[in-house]
This record gives C-alpha cells, sequence and structure tokens, in this order.
C-alpha cells in the first residue's frame, strides 16, 4: 500500500478540488497540498481519488484510460476499479495473485452541492453545512472551477474584507463614498460559519440589477459573512423586495501560491431568465479579487503580529488565529 503524506491539521480537512460535471472520460489530475492526486469514478459508479502514482513503477496514472470505471496505467497495463483495487496486471495473465501493495489507497472524497471534496488524511470535520441546499424556495447556480496563482490564505482574507469593496471592486458594485466600514462584531453565525453581519450600500446598475431585483442605480442591502476552516467563506445577502442570495466561496492550495477556486450561488427568486447574468457580474467580481491578489507577490503572513490590522480586519484576524490552531494540530 502507498501512503499519503498526511501531516499537519490542514491534511485532516476536506477541499473541493472539482466540479462533479466536469469529471469524465479521462482520468482528472488534481493537485493539493503540493501532493498530486488521480481521481476517477470507478465502476460502481462512486468517486476514486488515490495518489498519481502508479503502485508498480510509479508512472502518473492521470495519463491513463478509463475503460469502464477501472484506469488503466499508461507503462505497463496495470488496472485499477473500484476503491482503487488492482484488478488487472497483464504481464502476469488472468489468474496471476495480485499482490496486496499494488492496490491504491484511495482518499476520503464526498459530493456535494455539485463539488467533489477530497480530504488527503482522516477528516476532523465535516464538509461545511449549508442549509440553504434542501430549502425548495431556493435554486442553485454552480460554478466552475477556476485555478488563481495566489495563495488560499489570501483569499480568505479577501473574502472577510468589505474594506476593499470600494477600491478594488469600483469597477462592478463598490461605491467610492462607502470608504469607511462600520465597527461589527464578530459571532458565531450558526453551526459552521463564524463571522459577523452588517449593511452595505452597493452601486446597483447594469447586469447587477438582474442580481438585486431592484430598480434604483444605488441600494441598501444587508449581509451576513463568515468562514468556516480551513478555506470556505458565505456570504448572505438580503435586499429590500425580499430576494435572498447565498454567495458560497471556497479555495484549496494547490500549492502555498496556486489555488482552486469556485463558487456557487443560491437564490429565492426565478432564475430562469435572470441565472446567466447573475453568474457573469459575480465572475467580473472575482476577476477584480483575482487581478489584485495575484500582483501580491508571496503568502499572507499568519503569524500573530505578523500583519497590520485595523478595525475592519477583525475577521481577518479571528480566521488566522483560527488557521495557526488548525496548521499546527495533527
Ligand atoms: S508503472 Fe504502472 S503498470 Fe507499471
Ligand atoms: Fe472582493
Amino acid at each position: 500500500m502507498q501512503e499519503n503524506r498526511a501531516t499537519s491539521g490542514l491534511a485532516h480537512c476536506w477541499y473541493a478540488v472539482a466540479t462533479v460535471d466536469e469529471l469524465g472520460d479521462s482520468p482528472a489530475a488534481i493537485q493539493l497540498l503540493e501532493t498530486d492526486y488521480v481521481m476517477w469514478r470507478g465502476p460502481d459508479g462512486n468517486l476514486v481519488a488515490a495518489l498519481d502514482q502508479c503502485s508498480h513503477r510509479e508512472a502518473r496514472l492521470s495519463r491513463g484510460t478509463l475503460d469502464g470505471g477501472c484506469l488503466r496505467c499508461p507503462y505497463h497495463g496495470w488496472s485499477f476499479g473500484d476503491n482503487g483495487r488492482c484488478v488487472d496486471i497483464p504481464s502476469s495473465g488472468k489468474n496471476a495473485t495480485i499482490p496486496p501493495g499494488a492496490h491504491l489507497q484511495s482518499l476520503h472524497l464526498a459530493e456535494h452541492y455539485g463539488l467533489v471534496w477530497m480530504s488527503p488524511g482522516e477528516p476532523i470535520s465535516p464538509v461545511p453545512y449549508l442549509g440553504v441546499e434542501g430549502d425548495s424556495s431556493f435554486t442553485r447556480l454552480n460554478t466552475g472551477m477556476q485555478t488563481w496563482n495566489c495563495a488560499a490564505t489570501r483569499m480568505i482574507d479577501n473574502m472577510l474584507d468589505v474594506a476593499h469593496f470600494p477600491y478594488t471592486h469600483a469597477g462592478s458594485f463598490g461605491r467610492e463614498q462607502e470608504q469607511e466600514v462600520p465597527n461589527f462584531s464578530l459571532t458565531q453565525l450558526d453551526d459552521n460559519f463564524h463571522g459577523y453581519e452588517y449593511s452595505v450600500v452597493v452601486n446597483n446598475e447594469g447586469e447587477a440589477k438582474a442580481m438585486s431585483g431592484e430598480d434604483d442605480d444605488v441600494i441598501r442591502l444587508d449581509m451576513s459573512t463568515g468562514f468556516a476552516l480551513p478555506y470556505s467563506v458565505r456570504s448572505t445577502m438580503r435586499y429590500e423586495n425580499g430576494i435572498e442570495q447565498v454567495l458560497f466561496m471556497t479555495a484549496a492550495p494547490m500549492t502555498p501560491t496556486r489555488s482552486y477556486f469556485t463558487f456557487i450561488l443560491w437564490r429565492n427568486d426565478d432564475v430562469r431568465e435572470t441565472g446567466q447574468s447573475i453568474v457573469d457580474f459575480e465572475l467580473q467580481v472575482a476577476l477584480e479579487d483575482q487581478a489584485m491578489l495575484e500582483n501580491i507577490p508571496g503568502v499572507l503572513s499568519l503569524d500573530r503580529g505578523g500583519l497590520v490590522d485595523v478595525q475592519s480586519d477583525k475577521a481577518s484576524v479571528e480566521w488566522r488565529r483560527q488557521h495557526r490552531e488548525l496548521a499546527s494540530s495533527t
């Protein structure tokens, strides 16, 4: 059996690494916490993920082929089926005994909200629970998996931050007149998410109108934003007309400076006509953040006192404190 290189507490968490839709006829190459994995849907319909390293001579299995859910290594043709079990060694003939060490060690995998979640080590907590998924008055809108050339830590710090709206998002919803961030308190929003509630004035022009359902060019809305360790943030927006949008964003570190990113929206209005405009608007907002973060070199300092923080940074301060605890646990 092969071993996973799972050490810090971060290796015992769930990460969204792919969308369910993108898993097709070829094995997927996944990189998580500087380790390469292969993932595919096995013969029984369940996903399998293992180190991207054949148990025979370490060839990259993600370069192999799928046949009936079995993954065949491109080097000598060994084949792996349900749960990563080796089912065929062509050079040994059909009736040969398979050596126990030939089987791949399958990782923990789960499918939730249209995303594939992977945990390299034994998970210490569940995939973030989003109760809105079971609420029939809401519709889910998924977006594709992106790769950002920046640290996942910088992404969460950004998602918890309101003070960048008037500047980074001047091209979408940010208003230059709304620079001061009112003092807010941190609270446990529910079992999973820790954060704060606030009210914000935003620009509501162009495609933003499809999102808010409001006619005015400037509107106020109530928001709540919170994090779930390690790299997920949920932002709930409530408009005065009763429309609610839940925005769930999640990142996963491929390397210290490269990350997966995707977001999901849930809406309580009819999105058959407006869904694409709403997604396009949120993609534009994400692009504004990505352009900013990809131009900041290096990783975010996570040391206590490693950054200058002001009152509007208090959610990031708390997230960094909890992240330090998690990263130092085993
Ligand atoms: S390296 Fe995969 S079959 Fe030999
Ligand atoms: Fe942003």
